[in-house]
């Protein structure tokens, strides 16, 4: 464990442990994956304005989003499939999200259902919910959402079509793994990822059994969420999710002030700045590019947050600098689940708490809600 100081050490620790298929499926982009690779590109050059001489005592990192008490602005993104990276991944991440005092979100598409990870933390979780043409669906997922006690809802608005992961469909992915020859193979080096998922029992989409007992794999995915994924999702449509939850609603998937500008007006609490991790529209912008311009558009009037390309506590305080009001991480934490379970997703955390505050008093400061661009190099953002 001491030896794994940077979400790097996780990420190549992941890669050891977790069946190929699963370790692509997270560290992969669209296309030609240029929005991925942009995402952490562009945190790099953002630069800090070291500061000196400054009183650095009782250091605070405690914030809000949308409106509950974290322990730092950090937020875990919503992933499919967690359950594939480490048996009941989304419990673990769960719990370990709790340990430390921020928000989890579960997805959709996760493998432990609603009520697996209700049953296994106290805190309240934050529930994922994509548009789908059966309301019916929605409705009882809302239903569940809302008698596990989940405190808010993120809306994603960014997959009424599926961006096409070459990875994905090159490995064949499936969940559980088909044992074909080639992954019987590469299964018989990761032991420790075989005998979790051996051990536990759940191995299928928890929140949609018995609605898609048709999915096993990508294409089946790919062609259930075509069916299902609604294209003609509008407006209309969140401020009916909107009444129909009545609690807190996140939408997530903006990357244009116009939209920004709608998501106001749907009476969301925040929005997220986000192109999925770059996993759909390849050519996009960078998270941190886009965020500049819905701040000065939409920033007085409802909770930014952002996600995509966030590997470090410094880059967090980027976020925050630019004026992002809490950050959500999807890959670090998957990292830190694959390498080593619930202790993996609480290192990440730490890891990037630690370098968080160490970077906000080097910068000359002391309560991380007085972040501002102040902090940044002018010419760098
Ligand atoms: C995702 N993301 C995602 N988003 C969502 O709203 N619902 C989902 O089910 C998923 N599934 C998913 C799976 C995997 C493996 C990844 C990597 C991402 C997107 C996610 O919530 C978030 O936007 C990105 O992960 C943020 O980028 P980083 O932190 O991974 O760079």
């Amino acid at each position: 464990m001491s030896i794994i100081t940077t979400i790097e050490d996780l990420r190549v620790l992941a890669k050891k442990r977790v069946p190929r298929m699963f370790y692509d499926y997270a560290d992969a982009g669209s296309w030609t994956e240029s929005t991925y690779r942009a995402n952490e590109e562009d945190f790099a050059k953002i630069k800090f304005r070291q500061r000196v001489a400054v009183n650095l005592v009782d250091r605070s990192l405690k914030s809000t989003m949308v409106g509950q008490e974290v322990a730092m602005p950090v937020a875990l993104a919503p992933t499919g499939l967690t359950g594939m990276q480490h048996a009941d991944g989304e419990i673990l991440a769960a719990r370990a999200a709790e340990k430390i005092g921020v928000p989890f979100t579960l997805s959709t598409m996760s493998i432990c259902s609603i009520e697996d990870v209700a049953r296994h933390t106290t805190t309240p979780f934050w529930f994922q919910l994509y548009v789908m043409r059966d309301r019916d669906f929605i409705n009882r997922l809302i239903d569940r959402a809302k008698a596990a006690r989940c405190s808010a809802l993120v809306l994603t608005l960014d997959l009424q079509v599926l961006g096409q992961r070459h990875k994905d469909l090159r490995n064949g992915m499936t969940a559980p793994p088909k044992l074909t020859l080639p992954n019987l193979i590469n299964l018989a080096t990761k032991p420790r990822w075989c005998w979790n998922i051996l051990r536990t029992p759940r191995r299928q989409f928890g929140n949609i059994v018995g609605h898609a007992s048709s999915v096993s794999d990508m294409s089946s995915l790919s062609s259930w969420a075509s069916q299902q994924f609604d294209p003609t999702l509008s407006w209309d449509d969140v401020a009916w999710v909107k009444e129909r939850w009545g609690g807190k609603l996140i939408i997530k998937g903006i990357m244009d002030p116009e939209d920004a500008r709608l998501a106001v007006k749907s009476g969301a609490d925040a929005l997220i700045v986000s192109n999925h991790g770059g996993r759909q529209l390849d050519g996009a912008q960078s998270s941190i590019g886009a965020l500049p311009a819905i701040v000065a558009e939409v920033g007085s009037e409802i909770e930014v947050h952002m996600d995509g390309g966030i590997r470090s506590g410094q880059d967090v305080i980027r976020a925050l600098a630019l004026g992002a009001q809490g950050v959500h991480i999807g890959r670090p934490f998957l990292y830190g689940l694959g390498a080593m379970g619930e202790a993996g997703v609480a290192r990440c955390l730490e890891i990037i708490r630690n370098e968080l505050d160490l970077t906000m008093a080097f910068c000359g400061l002391r309560d991380v809600r007085d972040v501002d661009s102040r902090i940044l190099l002018p010419g760098t953002y």
